[in-house]
C-alpha cells in the first residue's frame, strides 16, 4: 500500500512525507515544485514533478504503485494573491481537485485526506471555531478550497471514496530534528517572516492593520506546529483506513494569539527587539481565527504535543538559519 501525497515537496507536505517514511510507509511525492523542493525529500520517496490535475499520470501512478490513499496538500495558499488572481486559485485550487478526485473513483481509491482551510468561516461566527459554525468565506482562496470540501461531500455520497478534510489553522514551525522547514523565498507567514527579520534578511515585520477590533488592535490566529497537524493526518490516514465515514475537521490548538503578542513571543527567544512598521490591513485577512478542535480530539483521538510558541518559534529560527547555510 503507498500513499499518494500531491504538493508532498511542499512545506506542510514534506512533513507529511517524512512522518509517513518514518513510520514505514511508502510516499509517491507528486509537485509540480512551483514552490516544493525536492531537496526537502528522502531519496527513499518517488518524487514525480508533475500536476496534480493529470488525470493520466494520477491513474497510472496509482495503478503502478498499489495506491491506497490520498493526502492532497498541492495548491496555492496566499489569501492576498488570490483577491488579486481569484481565476488562478480556482484553477490551481478547485479545478485540480476536481481532476484528482475524479482519477482517485476511477482506480477506486477509498481513502482522500484534504488540506482545506480555517478561513472557510463567516466573518461573524462564534469563536472558537467549531465545525458547525456557519461557511461564509471571504476571499477567493477560502471559496476555493470550501468548493473542494463541498466536492468531497458530494462524491463520498455517490461514490465509494471516503474524504476527511482537516481546516487548518495557522501552521508554524519546522521539524524538530531539522530535516525539513517552510522554505518559499517570498513566504508570507507571520512566524516565517518574523524569523526572517530576526535574522536580518529583511530590514522589519509589517505589523498588517493595528484598528481591528481584538483587544491589542492586530490580527488574532491559531498557530499550530505543523509537527501535531500531520500527527492528525495520519490519524484521519489510519481512521479512513480502518472504514471511517468522510468528516471534516477543525486542526488548531484551541488559542488566539495576536501579531503583536507573537512578536513579543518572537522577542523573547532573541532576546533583542524586533524591528515591526504599523502597516494597513491586508486584503481579505479576518480579524480572530480560533478553533475548537473538540471534535478532531474526541473522534481521532489527536492529542497536541507540541503547543508552546518559544518552541515553535525556535524550531522556525533554526530552519530559517539553516536555509541560509
Ligand atoms: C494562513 C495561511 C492560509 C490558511 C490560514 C488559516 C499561509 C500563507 N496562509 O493565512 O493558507 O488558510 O492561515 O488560518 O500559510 N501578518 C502580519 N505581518 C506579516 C504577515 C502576517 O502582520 O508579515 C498578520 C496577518 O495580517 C494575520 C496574521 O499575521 O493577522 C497571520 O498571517 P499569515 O501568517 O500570513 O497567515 P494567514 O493569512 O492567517
Amino acid at each position: 500500500m503507498a500513499v499518494l501525497v500531491t504538493g508532498g515537496a511542499g512545506y506542510i507536505g514534506s512533513h507529511m512525507v517524512l512522518a509517513l517514511l518514518d513510520r514505514g510507509e511508502q510516499p509517491i511525492v507528486l509537485d509540480n515544485l512551483s514552490t516544493g523542493r525536492r531537496d526537502l525529500i528522502p531519496a527513499a520517496a518517488l518524487v514525480i514533478e508533475d500536476e496534480a490535475g493529470d488525470q493520466l499520470l494520477v491513474r497510472r501512478l496509482i495503478r503502478e504503485n498499489g495506491v491506497d490513499s490520498v493526502v492532497h496538500f498541492a495548491g496555492s495558499i496566499v489569501v492576498p494573491e488570490s483577491v488579486a488572481r481569484p481565476l488562478d486559485y480556482y484553477a490551481n485550487n478547485t479545478v485540480v481537485s476536481r481532476a484528482l478526485v475524479e482519477a482517485c473513483i476511477q482506480e477506486g481509491v477509498e481513502n482522500f485526506i484534504f488540506s482545506s482551510t480555517a478561513t472557510v468561516y463567516a466573518a461573524d461566527a462564534k469563536q472558537p471555531l467549531s465545525e458547525d459554525e456557519p461557511t461564509i468565506p471571504i476571499s477567493p482562496y477560502a471559496r476555493s478550497k470550501l468548493m473542494t470540501e463541498w466536492m468531497l461531500q458530494d462524491t463520498s455520497r455517490a461514490h465509494g471514496l471516503r474524504a476527511m478534510s482537516l481546516r487548518y489553522f495557522n501552521v508554524a514551525g519546522a521539524d524538530p530534528k531539522g530535516r525539513t522547514g517552510q522554505s518559499t523565498p517570498m513566504a508570507t507567514h507571520l512566524i516565517k517572516r518574523a524569523c526572517q527579520v530576526a535574522l536580518g534578511r529583511a530590514p522589519y515585520l509589517d505589523i498588517f492593520g493595528t484598528d481591528y477590533p481584538t483587544p491589542d488592535g492586530t490580527g488574532i490566529r491559531d498557530y499550530i506546529h505543523v509537527c501535531d497537524l500531520v500527527a492528525g493526518h495520519l490519524l484521519a490516514l489510519d481512521a479512513l483506513r480502518a472504514g471511517a465515514e468522510s468528516a471534516t475537521y477543525n486542526v488548531g490548538y484551541g488559542r488566539g494569539l495576536s501579531v503583536r503578542e507573537v512578536v513579543r513571543g518572537v522577542e523573547a527567544v532573541i532576546g533583542r527587539p524586533l524591528p515591526v512598521r504599523e502597516s494597513p490591513r491586508r486584503a481579505g485577512d479576518p480579524p480572530v481565527l480560533i478553533s475548537d478542535p473538540s471534535r478532531i480530539k474526541a473522534a481521532l483521538g489527536w492529542q497536541p504535543q507540541l503547543d508552546d510558541l518559544p518552541g515553535i518559534i525556535r524550531s522556525a529560527l533554526n530552519w530559517e538559519q539553516r536555509l541560509a547555510s
